[in-house]
């Protein structure tokens, strides 16, 4: 019977397969990644703080409804919430982008905010759904606040940024909405409204002063 030698066994062994062909030929026909969005003129100091603070307000707003949606997302209230999770998850993206094309650093507290914001959409959720309402009304409340100080300096800046200013403006109104949706659903009503909504507030008001510089 014929053997084959150990050379031989060795040859077979180091030739490439039919299979490991086969995978790279696959490898070759995967369609290469999307190029990255095309870079900016390096941002101004006001561009580049207002960009840095809104990504991180952005990922916490997403994560925040993330954590309303796995506590409520079955309950009748999941429909509203998972709208407005749609609309904070292209925030987020959006302001990805632009830290990216303005090559502005993310803050450093972005890990922090990712699970604490998270925490504080399941734990209202978990007192029930007004709380979990009033959660939204108070950090929808200050984002408006926010985003409209910001327009005014964008505006009065000596070389205001059009395309942010649109940005800002429409995340503005989709913010005022999802805090009329709070109102609407019944938020006034949750238990201690006024202490949660407060604590919140000063929760979130902090955490974008921090933002904005670390
Ligand atoms: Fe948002
Ligand atoms: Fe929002």
């Amino acid at each position: 019977m014929y053997r084959k030698t150990g050379i031989q066994l060795m040859r077979m062994s180091m030739a490439p397969t039919r299979r490991g062909q086969a995978n790279s030929t696959q490898q070759k026909q995967t369609p290469p990644p999307p190029p990255p969005p095309p870079l900016r003129p390096r941002a101004s100091a006001l561009t580049d703080e207002i960009i840095r603070v809104d990504h991180a307000g952005e990922l916490g707003a997403d994560r925040i409804y993330a954590g309303q949606m796995a506590i409520l997302g079955n309950g009748p209230m999941g429909k509203t919430i998972e709208h407005m999770w749609e609309q904070e998850k292209d925030h987020r993206k959006q302001f990805e982008q632009l830290i990216q094309q303005h090559r502005v650093r993310p803050t450093i507290m972005a890990p922090i905010w990712n699970v604490a914001a998270f925490a504080l959409g399941a734990g209202t959720a978990l007192l029930g759904e007004k709380a979990a309402m009033a959660c939204t009304v108070a950090v929808e409340t200050v984002i408006v606040e926010h985003y409209n100080d910001q327009l005014r300096q964008i505006m009065e800046s000596p070389n205001p940024d059009k395309e942010l200013l649109a940005t800002i403006t429409k995340f503005r109104d989709e913010e005022q909405e999802h805090h009329d949706t709070g109102i609407d659903c019944g938020a006034e009503q949750a238990p201690f409204y006024k202490a949660i909504t407060e604590v919140i507030k000063f929760g979130c008001k902090t955490a974008i002063a921090i933002s904005k510089k670390i």
